[in-house]
């Protein structure tokens, strides 16, 4: 996981004029401070900072990944992806790459993707990461929404194995909720252009002031949260044959700590059996359960034979779940002594390729233009 190094607290609000109060924030939803990037921090550096991480931990070289999958709903760019910013930061030379939003559902959506692909012996490792800056797109005059969220980034690398770990997952999706929570700006129906008529007589269209900003139907997200958590998580409880008290752990989307007890009291699960970190970071989208994961593993409260239960919701609407048996020796750190170093090696070496690479891009086409080459 990564997280940038920016701590706001609640009191930061207020210093900065508006109308809350830490006592509300914390009392209403749990969280006491966030994250936030700073100026030159785009998504895909938080996402390739976890990523490596991954590496190190699984001891494994970024040109063994075949899949990379960046969760996220706040890109570097529209294009390209920023799955492929990262393949070309990672040296990750033999993986494909692709975006994936579901919004705040969508690690878990990713998830089901990558463990897809390697069931389906199309891929041997995927890399699957969770990352989102939403931070970008919030209105720092709406109560209601700017105290909820944080920025960060959490990353898993999935491989085959003979006994499987992904038991069962489940993904859904209803858009007639679309209107509860968008950021309605930059794309082909909210144009931020203004490129002028097309051809075809296509007017320029602003977004009208105030669509680049998240906006949220706060109450109605919380009462569809609980449900559709909690109705997610029984469906793959039921699904891989697991009773509540067969579960050890359950890491529901971190969005606000009433919506997380409320589920698992649901779900008959007591709180030491519920993971939460909501207070550190707030709602970091599709960062929050693999961020979460990561604290968990380090807090010792994942052991080898445990199962989990992933849930999450996010806009769109959309939910996902996950029944997951812990089989990997928990990671202490790489098992080589050289891999932080051969890490930071491939690191350069990626960078230098990536340059070399452009360069000679230059150079052909401009030889190919003097000589008149067709391309
Ligand atoms: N400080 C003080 N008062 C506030 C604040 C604040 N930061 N925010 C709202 N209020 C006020 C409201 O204006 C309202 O005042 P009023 O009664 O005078 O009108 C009052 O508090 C109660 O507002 P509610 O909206 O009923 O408050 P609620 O208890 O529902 O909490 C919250 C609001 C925290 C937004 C809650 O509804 C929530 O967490 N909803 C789920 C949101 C969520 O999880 N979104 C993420 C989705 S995932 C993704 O894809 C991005």
């Amino acid at each position: 996981m990564y997280v940038p190094s920016t701590v706001v607290t609640n009191d930061a609000f207020v210093k900065m004029g508006l109308d809350t109060t830490d006592e509300w924030i914390t009392s209403r939803t749990g969280i006491e401070e966030r994250r936030l990037v700073g100026r030159d921090e785009p998504t895909s550096e938080l996402a390739v900072k976890a990523a490596r991480r991954a590496l190190q931990v699984a001891d494994v070289h970024a040109s063994d990944i075949d899949l990379i999958i960046v969760a996220t709903c706040t890109p570097d760019q529209v294009m390209p992806s920023t799955a492929s910013l990262v393949q070309d930061k990672l040296g990750a030379k033999r993986a494909g790459a692709f975006d994936l939003n579901a919004a705040c559902a969508g690690f878990a959506y990713a998830l089901n993707m990558g463990a897809a692909q390697i069931e389906s012996r199309r891929a041997k490792r995927v890399m699957v990461i969770g990352a989102d800056e939403l931070s970008i797109y919030l209105d720092w005059k709406d109560r209601g929404t700017c105290i909820l969220f944080g920025d960060g980034a959490g990353a898993v690398l999935l491989q085959s194995a003979d006994t499987p770990g992904i038991l069962t997952s489940t993904v859904g999706s209803d858009g007639s909720g679309a209107g509860l929570l968008n950021i309605r700006g930059g794309g082909s129906k909210y144009r931020v252009n203004g490129n002028g008529a097309g051809p075809n007589g296509t007017a320029k269209h602003r977004a009208p002031a105030g669509d680049q900003y998240l906006r949220m139907n706060g109450q109605q997200i919380f009462r569809w949260a609980t449900q559709m958590m909690t109705e997610a998580a029984e469906q793959v409880m039921r699904e891989s044959g697991l009773k509540p008290d067969q579960i050890d752990l359950f890491i529901p989307h971190q969005a606000n700590l009433r919506i997380i007890e409320a589920t698992a009291r649901k779900l008959g699960l007591p709180p030491e059996k519920v993971f939460s970190n909501v207070s550190n970071y707030g709602n970091t989208s599709a960062a929050s359960i693999p961020i979460a994961l990561c604290e968990a593993i380090d807090a010792g409260q994942i052991e080898v034979g445990d199962n989990i239960v992933l849930t999450s919701f996010g806009a769109g609407l959309t939910w996902s779940a996950l029944a997951v048996h812990w089989t990997q020796e928990i990671p202490t750190g790489g098992k080589s002594p050289w891999t932080p170093f051969r890490q930071q090696l491939d690191s350069r070496m990626a960078a230098v390729q990536s340059a070399l690479k452009r360069q000679e891009r230059r150079v052909r086409s401009t030889i190919d233009e003097r000589l008149g080459r067709e391309p």
